[in-house]
């Protein structure tokens, strides 16, 4: 019985520790870095006009709090904001292009808007909101890469809509609609996106 046990017990203490290792590894998985909300908006770059406090504004309002939450899910509830700030920009130029009462030149604008803003397609290729599917995707599997490339495409496709009169100066453009607030806020949230994610990589 000793000489059975003892034969028997011999390759568990291998077996054991090829288990605890792959415990170990599983029990180890990617942990995204703390970083504090004043940390984040301590320099915001003039280039969004963003300020500290819309900055610290909008990450402190994270359900939950933003004390103790980490880089990747700040990311991803901006992202959320983002998303939302874009789909109303979206439903307000459909409004202001169904109104008879839009100048053809303002109409002219909010057609590149629309179609720099929204998902065209609704496919997922093209377009600001299209972008933002594209950066959760690259958040969620830790591809910040995509997500920084998403970033940039975003804010391309809002500098086509925000630009959209400099090439023809002759031409009216006064816009009273809400539309450059919108926009505005749009700016300011991917310059929150901006900062984030100098943090996502270390
Ligand atoms: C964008 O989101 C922020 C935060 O929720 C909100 O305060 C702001 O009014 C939104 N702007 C638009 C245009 O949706
Ligand atoms: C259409 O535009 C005019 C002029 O800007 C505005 O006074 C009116 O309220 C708008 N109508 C709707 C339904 O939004």
């Amino acid at each position: 019985m000793v000489h059975f046990f003892v034969n028997n017990v011999r390759p568990y203490p291998l077996i054991w520790s090829l288990v605890l290792a792959f415990l170990f590894l599983d029990a180890t998985p990617y942990a995204a870095k703390i970083v504090t909300v004043e940390e984040i908006c301590k320099n915001p770059n003039p280039a969004y006009a963003l300020t500290f406090a819309y900055c610290s504004n909008l990450l402190n309002s994270i359900p939950g709090g933003a004390k103790g939450a980490n880089v990747d899910s700040l990311a991803q509830y901006t992202l959320e904001v983002l998303q939302s700030n874009l789909t109303n920009t979206v439903n307000l130029l459909k409004s202001l292009i169904a109104n008879s009462s839009t100048s053809p030149d303002l109409l002219d604008v909010y057609h590149i808007c629309l179609n720099n803003l929204d998902d065209i397609g609704g496919r997922g290729q093209q377009g600001a909101l299209a972008e933002i599917k594209a950066i959760k995707n690259g958040l969620k599997q830790h591809a910040y890469g995509l997500v920084i490339s998403g970033l940039h495409d975003t804010l391309f496709y809002l500098r086509s809509c925000t630009s959209v009169d400099h090439g023809t100066p002759n031409r009216d453009f006064h816009d009273p609609s809400l539309l450059p607030q919108y926009t505005g806020d749009i700016l300011k949230v991917i310059g929150i996106l901006d900062a984030i994610s100098g943090y996502l990589f270390s």
